[in-house]
Parts: C-alpha cells; sequence; structure tokens
C-alpha cells in the first residue's frame, strides 16, 4: 500500500498546478514583490468571498490574531477569554499584546468553547472573547455574542482553521469585531509559505490593522504608532487568489471524505465528528475510546499518518506555567487522551479513505 500523508499538498495542487506555475512566474517577472496589485486584489477577493467589508493581509495568522487583538484596543492588564483546546498560537498573540488569557473548558463533541463554562469564568478584567473555529467546525457565536453582549465583553474570532466555513449563512470571521484567518500551506486556503489575513466591516479597526502591519504608517514615512513588519508577499497573494476560486470545491472535497469516513467507520466504537453543514473538515478528529498512542503507532507501521491536535492542554503547558496552574478543564485533558485526526485533503480518494479505516480498525484489536 502507498503510504498516506496528513495532507498530500502535490496532490491537491495538481488539477491547478498549471495556474499557479503561471502565476508564479507572471509574478516573478513583474519585479514588484511587496504590496502590490496581487496583495490589493486579493484583499479584495477575499472581502467579498468572505462577506466582509475590509480584508486586511499580513505575514501569518498569529499576526493576524496579534494585529486584530492590537487594533480592538486589547492591552496589558486586560484578561481575554479563550479556549483551552487550541494552537498555541492563539494564547501566544494575546500574552504578545501585554494580555492574560483567560483558558475555558470545551463542549466534549464540538472541541470548541463552552458557552455555559465562558460565562462562569468571567473576570472583572476580561474586555474581550478570542473564539476559535477548531478543525473547520464555527464555534457555538449566538451563544457566545449573547454572553459577550450580557457582559461588554468584545468577540473576536480565530479562523485560522475555518476558512469559508459558515454559521447561519455568514461566513466566519464576520461575527466578531474582526476575524483572523491563517494560510499556512496545510490549512484549508493554503498558501505556499506564511500568509495571514485579517477581516472586519469596521472601517476605524480596518484602518487601524493596515496601519499596524506596516510600521504604523498609512503614509509612506509617516508613522502614527508603533506597528509591525507584516506584509503578505505578492507571490503568496498571487497564488493565493487562484486558490482562492476554488476554495468552495476544496471545502466540499473535504465534506465527502468526512462522509465516506462517517459511513465507513459507523459500525465500530470510533466516535466520529457529527454531521454538520457548517463544518470545513480542516481536520477530521476522532475520539477513541483507548489505547490512542499504540493505534497511531500502528498506522505509522501501516504507513498512514495521524497526528493528535493537541496532545497537552493549554493548562498544562510549561510556557503558562503559574498562570494556567489554577485552571482545571476536565474535558480538554479527557480528549487530548483520546483525540487522533486521520488524513484529509481536497484529492484524497475513497480508496485511500478505505484502506485508512482498514488499517484503523485492525490497529485497536
Ligand atoms: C487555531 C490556530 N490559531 C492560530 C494559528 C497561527 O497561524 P500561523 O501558523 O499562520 O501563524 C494556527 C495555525 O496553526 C491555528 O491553528
Amino acid at each position: 500500500m502507498n503510504k498516506i500523508p496528513m495532507v498530500d499538498v502535490l496532490a491537491w495542487h495538481r488539477p491547478i498546478q498549471k495556474k499557479l506555475e503561471e502565476k508564479a512566474v507572471q509574478v516573478l517577472r513583474s519585479g514588484r514583490f511587496i504590496m502590490g496589485e496581487e496583495v490589493e486584489a486579493f484583499e479584495q477577493e477575499a472581502a467579498q468571498y468572505l462577506g466582509a467589508k475590509y480584508a486586511i493581509s499580513c505575514a501569518n495568522g498569529t499576526d493576524a490574531l496579534v494585529l486584530s487583538l492590537h487594533a480592538a484596543g486589547i492591552g496589558p492588564g486586560d484578561e481575554v477569554l479563550t479556549t483551552g483546546f487550541t494552537f498555541f498560537a492563539t494564547v501566544e498573540a494575546i500574552m504578545q499584546v501585554g494580555a492574560t488569557p483567560v483558558l475555558v473548558d470545551i463542549d466534549s463533541e464540538t472541541f470548541n468553547i463552552d458557552p455555559v463554562e465562558l460565562e462562569r469564568s468571567i473576570t472583572s478584567r476580561c474586555r474581550a472573547v478570542l473564539a476559535v473555529h477548531l478543525f473547520g467546525l464555527p464555534a457555538a457565536l449566538n451563544e457566545i455574542q449573547a454572553v459577550c453582549d450580557r457582559h461588554g465583553l468584545k468577540l473576536l474570532e480565530d479562523c485560522a482553521q475555518s476558512f469559508g466555513a459558515s454559521y447561519q449563512s455568514r461566513k466566519t470571521g464576520n461575527y466578531g469585531l474582526l476575524g483572523a484567518f491563517s494560510f499556512f500551506p496545510s490549512k484549508n486556503l493554503g498558501g505556499f509559505g506564511d500568509g495571514g489575513l485579517v477581516i472586519t466591516s469596521d472601517l476605524q479597526v480596518a484602518e487601524t490593522v493596515r496601519m499596524l502591519r506596516n510600521h504604523g504608517s498609512a503614509c509612506q514615512y509617516y508613522h502614527e504608532c508603533s506597528g509591525y513588519n507584516s506584509r503578505l508577499d505578492e507571490i503568496q497573494a498571487g497564488l493565493l487568489r487562484i486558490k482562492l476560486q476554488y476554495i468552495e470545491e476544496f471545502n466540499n472535497d473535504r465534506r465527502k471524505i468526512a462522509e465516506w469516513y462517517r459511513e465507513l467507520l459507523q459500525d465500530t466504537d470510533i466516535l466520529c465528528p457529527e454531521e454538520r453543514e457548517e463544518h470545513i473538515y480542516h481536520q477530521f478528529t476522532v475520539v477513541l475510546p483507548s489505547g490512542r498512542d499504540m493505534v497511531k503507532k500502528r498506522l505509522a507501521g501501516k504507513g498512514v499518518s495521524s497526528a493528535i491536535y493537541y496532545p497537552l492542554p493549554l493548562n498544562k503547558q510549561r510556557a503558562l506555567a503559574g498562570l494556567a496552574s489554577e485552571y482545571e478543564l476536565p474535558v480538554c485533558e479527557q480528549l487530548s487522551e483520546h483525540c487522533l485526526s486521520l488524513p484529509i485533503y481536497p484529492g484524497m480518494t475513497r480508496g485511500q479513505v478505505e484502506s485508512v479505516v482498514g488499517v484503523l480498525v485492525k490497529a485497536m484489536h
């Protein structure tokens, strides 16, 4: 059996490889590499696709979060509520603007922040909620917004894993004041290196992010504040413009693969993510009753990749020692020991999904 990786970017890109290569050559020959036509066009096209008034690109998803928090006025002394089960960058961004994360436990079915726990965790210093749409499934935004409204908190969205996912017919990133996206190559809209984006429909916030990403400057060599050097390259923007044209197909492909997994795993004791139309399956993450690490090893032995997102909840991370030792996040801890993400990417075949499931089911016994 051929090896099955978590993401096969070459298979994913095969149908559009020629267009990508032509665009790369076009940008190389243009001689313009920073803040040119491709970036401008990509920002307009991304804003239109996502349904936001403004889209501002930047160097990566972590910066998109930092720029969003900074533009939302979050800083030293403030606390920001977020999930205890996410990639470290979510809390890293909160700490980079000088604020303190408050970790909240998750819902065991969605892997996303639990709105009841969210409300119980609010302190007098909380200024905002940073909701994460983990694995491509939107968090419970209505309930989260209601908590924010009751307590005067700003809502920000970490959409690094949810490009194109909708919640009640609006794309994620539009629900809060700002939405932050990542174009890390494995993401649903994956680039060819690092890249990020902030969306908002608030003009003042958009102008602040635009200034911050370019050294606090709106007009060259005139600086309104101290900012960052966080720009998307022309070549990335050009290539992302091509992939953006196919994002609906890519996400539908992921949905179809998820359906295959669900069908083939239905008579096992492996828990699959529930079928939900808003899910875009950045990851297909199952919950195993026991023996997760052994199963992962057995899969690897048969050439099937799998990944543990995430092996350690944030309250157990050494980087947050002191701060996080006070948190008990039982659902995060339980899922971190039982979750396993299986290969999924546009272009993955039914035969490959059958192979993964065949090996997985055998590995369980
Ligand atoms: C939930 C989440 N937030 C933030 C990030 C950071 O994005 P980047 O790697 O582009 O900085 C990631 C990327 O892995 C992520 O998964």
